[in-house]
């Protein structure tokens, strides 16, 4: 296995082999992910929903995320990590587009960043890519316009919207990006956006043709029983193992099971 994950190895690994991106918020999940050969690991403003318990990824700021970013590049050793820009931290202005971007490398130690939206963030994108700051997209639903979307539904199903997806990705490919993440975007369209650029697109709920895959990783591991959409795949039950092994400790304690002579200082 490589040592470590450059930007370079993730752009030619297009055509070549598929790529592997999983959500990571903490040191130890992130220890796991690099030890299993994962190739970036994404610390994503999914840590407001799947972590702090918010209905949205909205209300996390900049302070939340780097914070979480520092824990998750302690952990990881070869993989690449991509902070995501939370929601107002690049669109509002290109300078604080750059600043923010640059306290995630300066500050939380990421490799990259990630941020939402095509034509209309292209400026910020440019930007920050101009200031040394390798940038990942991320296009069809973008959780942050989810007020002007109107729910977290499918993006791409007609063919006006799709084809702006298409210019979308051609304009992120153009503006520097070293890969697109493509969310909830049906099967076929992602396709086309896929074969329409030479840089990896990574898909979340858009089907096999994308040049890697991403997941939240409470998703893969069964830790979000209630949240189970299509695009979904438990990998593990963990939200069961947790609960059964915590009710064994009530049940052993109140008992006085435990602590046994095994566990006991003498
Ligand atoms: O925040 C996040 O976890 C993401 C992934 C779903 C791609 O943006």
């Amino acid at each position: 296995m490589k040592d470590k994950i450059t930007i370079q190895d993730i752009i030619s690994a297009k055509g070549q082999r598929k790529l592997t991106m999983l959500t990571a918020y903490d040191f130890n999940t992130s220890y796991y992910l690099d030890q299993s050969g994962i190739d970036m690991i994404l610390v994503g403003d999914s840590l407001a929903m799947v972590v702090l318990g918010h209905e949205d990824t909205l209300s996390i700021g900049m302070e939340e995320m780097l914070h979480h970013t520092r824990a998750v590049t302690r952990a990881a050793k070869r993989a690449l990590v991509i902070g995501d820009m939370p929601f107002m931290s690049y669109q509002a202005s290109i300078k604080e587009a750059v600043h923010n971007a640059g306290l995630f490398l300066k500050k939380g130690r990421a490799h990259a960043v990630k941020l939402e939206g095509g034509q209309k963030v292209i400026a910020q994108i440019k930007a920050i890519v101009d200031a040394g700051i390798p940038v990942q997209g991320h296009l069809g639903l973008t959780p942050q316009s989810v007020r002007q979307l109107g729910g977290f539904r499918v993006q791409g199903r007609d063919k006006n919207q799709a084809e702006e997806l298409i210019q979308d990705a051609k304009a992120l490919e153009q503006a520097g990006c070293f890969s697109i993440v493509l969310e909830a975007i049906p099967t076929e369209v992602a396709k086309q956006i896929t074969s329409s650029v030479s840089i990896p697109t990574i898909g979340i709920g858009a089907g096999p043709h994308c040049d890697g895959q991403v997941l939240v990783i409470h998703d893969l591991l069964g830790l979000n029983e209630a949240f189970k959409p299509k695009f979904v795949k438990h990998y593990a039950q963990l939200g069961k193992t947790i609960r059964e092994a915590i009710t064994r400790f009530r049940k052993e304690v109140e008992i006085g099971e435990f602590p046994d002579t095994e566990h006991s200082y003498f």
